[in-house]
């Protein structure tokens, strides 16, 4: 054996969390997490995955019966839907307008989905014309759009879409990892049919569960497939047969990762979606509100700003990444840098879940202030 030296125990630095995720997780969460294993088919585990998906539907504002959380992040939530929605050769239409709009495509694509992306310029969304224009010119099993642009800070509205895509004979999914929780979503009143989010961002969890939603029009479509989905494990009538009545074994569900998107859930119902996004709401504008205090820019419009991820402009001579690690060593605030052409263009603060806070905003203003006003 060879020898290694003492490894220290852990003792993760106090990070206030305010990039594109994870966002802080919430203290009843994390308390919730350290309690006891149960077994994946345990009565009382079952009970629990129950009340879990009671509340997901209400958080989706959706009554479909296939909602439960995949194993795995936001991703394994893109992949779970795109693959099941999807034959190899069936075709996909993405409007894209930033770096996870481009992932829906490169996902799709490995599994030979055909697909067609329409794009926009980063910070940008669709009007519905322009979904219902594409849909002529592209016509489509499935057109995908991301709720909640991380890489730009952009809101593309939804409402309206759903009824363009069934008139096309198309399927709505919606990529909801950074609105589930933070800002409006309403799977039925919106006619979506299927949407996946992700639990470390507006939900007060860390990652690792990736909640999914299918209505009964896009379940059909499921059922009507000759073959089943190229990816086994995010087989959704596989694993609905364990989240159902049949308690079908299909893989060992983490159990910690359930009391946590319970207990996450649970804050969300006892807050209630409308006051919670008008709390994501407020901070967000208390914060822009403070940017301009300090001559600082958000990088998106304010009519299709999101509430729970602000980009903000980098000043021109500001060293932006050393801003950031400024941010994180002297106090303790995590911020993210921008992806692909905003690269080193913006900054993205996130205000989610339980990082959306007003002391937490007023915090990062005061540190920014210190940092781009004081400059010592
Ligand atoms: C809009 C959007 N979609 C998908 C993802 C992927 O989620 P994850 O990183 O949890 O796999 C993210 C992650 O930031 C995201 O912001």
């Amino acid at each position: 054996m060879l020898p290694i030296d003492p490894i220290a125990e852990l003792a993760p630095s106090p990070r206030l969390l305010l990039g594109p995720g994870p966002s802080s997780v919430h203290p009843r969460v994390l308390r919730a997490m350290s309690t006891p294993l149960l077994g994946y088919l345990d009565p009382e585990f079952l009970r629990l995955l129950d009340e879990t998906q009671e509340l997901l539907r209400y958080t989706f504002q959706t009554t479909n019966a296939l909602t439960l959380p995949v194993s795995g992040t936001g991703m394994a939530g893109m992949e779970a839907l795109l693959v099941n929605l999807l034959a190899p050769s069936e075709r996909l239409l993405v409007c894209a307008a930033g770096f996870f709009g481009n992932r829906l495509e490169e996902v799709a694509h490995r599994h030979g989905i055909e697909v067609t992306r329409i794009d926009k310029p980063w910070g940008e969304v669709y009007a519905p014309e322009e979904v219902d224009t594409a849909l002529r010119a592209h016509p489509a099993k499935v057109v995908a759009l991301v709720h909640a642009e991380t890489s730009t800070g952009a809101l593309q509205p939804l409402e309206g879409l759903g009824e363009i895509a069934h008139r096309h004979g198309a399927l709505l999914l919606v990529d909801a990892v950074t609105s589930l929780g933070g800002l409006p979503l309403r799977l039925d009143a919106w006619d979506i049919d299927a949407a996946y989010a992700g639990t470390q961002k507006c939900l007060g969890c860390p990652p690792g569960l990736a909640p999914v939603s299918v209505s009964p029009r896009a379940r059909e479509a499921i059922g009507a497939r000759t073959q089943p989905p190229s990816a086994w494990y995010f087989d959704l009538e596989l694993l609905a047969r364990y989240w159902g009545p049949d308690r079908a074994y299909h893989h060992t569900v983490s159990a910690t990762l359930v009391y946590a998107l319970r207990e996450g859930l649970r804050l969300v119902a006892e807050e209630g979606l409308e006051a919670l996004w008008a709390r994501h709401a407020a901070n967000a504008e208390y914060f822009c509100a403070g940017l301009a205090e300090l001559d600082l820019v958000p990088f998106v419009a304010p009519a299709h700003r999101l509430p729970t991820l602000i980009t903000v402009r980098v000043p021109h001579g500001v060293d932006e990444a050393q801003v950031r690690t400024r941010l994180r060593t002297e106090y303790g605030i995590e911020i993210g840098a921008g992806l692909g052409p905003l690269k080193g263009q913006v900054w993205r603060v996130g205000l989610m879940g339980h990082s959306s806070r007003r002391e937490n905003v007023t915090l990062l203003l005061g540190a920014l202030k210190e940092i781009l006003v004081r400059r010592d």
